[in-house]
């Protein structure tokens, strides 16, 4: 049965976005990850509650006693839409921002409530992402060869005409070489794995393939944008000692089982916001002018698969006028 188009949650989801990434974008190379994500996190902060939705974080910025704000299970929103989920990362790349770096954005994504993986004590998490075209071809349990050639063939290019983004770190070593076996090109990144992920799901975006260990509170997120877009990801938690594991296992989640892209988010009406902190694959950076700030987002929505880009144009004066807050 066709229904009357809704409200589009992610087109007032951007303005969080936004407001972090004016936070953090003055932060670009100074040095500071803490001062940055601080921004980043007032910024998100002080337009969250504006939008209508009755929110949970279900990752945010960590436990109640060390995180002041975001914090898991805080309540936001002004109460009065649709009770949701809620993923944030007010600043993804914090070191990426503080030394001008690639690939920063500030990102949120909403679902139904009681549809997103809450990854607990699961700090890392093997994971591989992917668009739509290959999404039925991936498989975290073959090897790195297969998945690209898979991939490939059912891009209908060749392996090397792959780009594969991973994260730069030893745990990794193994699926780089395997990478580099196949002839298939390695993109190495210091930090930041969500915005290529979700590039990976855009077609129009110069990435093929996110793969690799790293966190899983991004690997969620980036599942959820992923998922909006008609791509897949998978992935394994990944406990780095005995007592993890357990900690894992007492939490009730199974490191052992492989999760599907709906176990990862399991809603269906999916609304993802992100906004560029630094240039990078998904979206430009904050751009600043003598009088003002530019923003470059992406809006996507899974029901209507409708993905926007947002350029907006930020009058910091004004800004700073009607809301009181400082923007320079
Ligand atoms: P920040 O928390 O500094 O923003 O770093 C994010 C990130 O690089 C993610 O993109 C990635 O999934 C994770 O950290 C990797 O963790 P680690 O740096 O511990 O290997």
């Amino acid at each position: 049965m066709p229904t009357i188009p809704d409200r589009n949650l992610a087109l007032e989801l951007v303005r969080v976005t936004e407001a972090a990434a004016l936070g953090a974008g003055r932060w670009v190379g100074r040095g500071d990850k803490i001062a940055a994500d601080q921004a980043a996190v007032d910024g998100m902060r002080a337009v969250l509650d504006t939008v209508a939705m009755s929110g949970v974080v279900v990752i945010g910025e960590g436990e109640k006693d060390e995180a002041p704000m975001l914090y898991n299970g805080e309540e936001v929103g002004n109460g009065q839409g649709p009770e949701v989920d809620v993923a944030v990362d007010p600043l993804e790349g914090t070191r990426l921002t503080a030394t001008g770096q690639p690939n920063a954005i500030a990102v949120i994504a909403v679902a139904e409530r009681g549809t997103m993986f809450f990854p607990g004590a699961a700090v890392y998490m093997d994971k591989i992402a992917a668009g739509a075209e290959v999404a039925g071809a991936i498989d975290l349990d073959a090897s790195p060869q297969d998945n690209v050639r898979a991939a490939a063939g059912a891009k209908g290019v060749k392996p090397s005409e792959m780009s594969v983004v991973v994260l730069d770190r030893d745990r990794n070593q193994e699926l780089i070489a395997g990478l580099r076996d196949v002839g298939t090109r390695v993109v190495l990144i210091t930090d930041g794995d969500v915005a290529p992920a979700i590039a990976a799901a855009n077609p129009r975006r110069p990435v093929d393939l996110m793969m690799g260990i790293g966190g899983t509170p991004e690997g969620v997120i980036a599942a959820a944008a992923v998922k909006a877009l008609g791509g897949a990801v998978q992935g394994r938690l990944w406990p780095r000692s005995d007592d993890e594991r357990e900690a894992i296992v007492g939490a009730g989640l199974d490191p052992d089982v492989k999760l599907t892209t709906d176990d990862l988010v399991g809603g269906d009406n999916l609304f993802v916001a992100a906004t560029g902190v630094t240039d990078g694959a998904l979206l430009s950076g904050v751009r600043y002018t003598r009088d003002g700030a530019e923003t470059d987002s992406i809006v996507i929505r899974s029901r209507s698969g409708t993905v926007r880009r947002v350029q907006a144009w930020h009058e910091l004066d004004k800004l700073a006028r009607f809301s009181g807050r400082e923007y320079r």
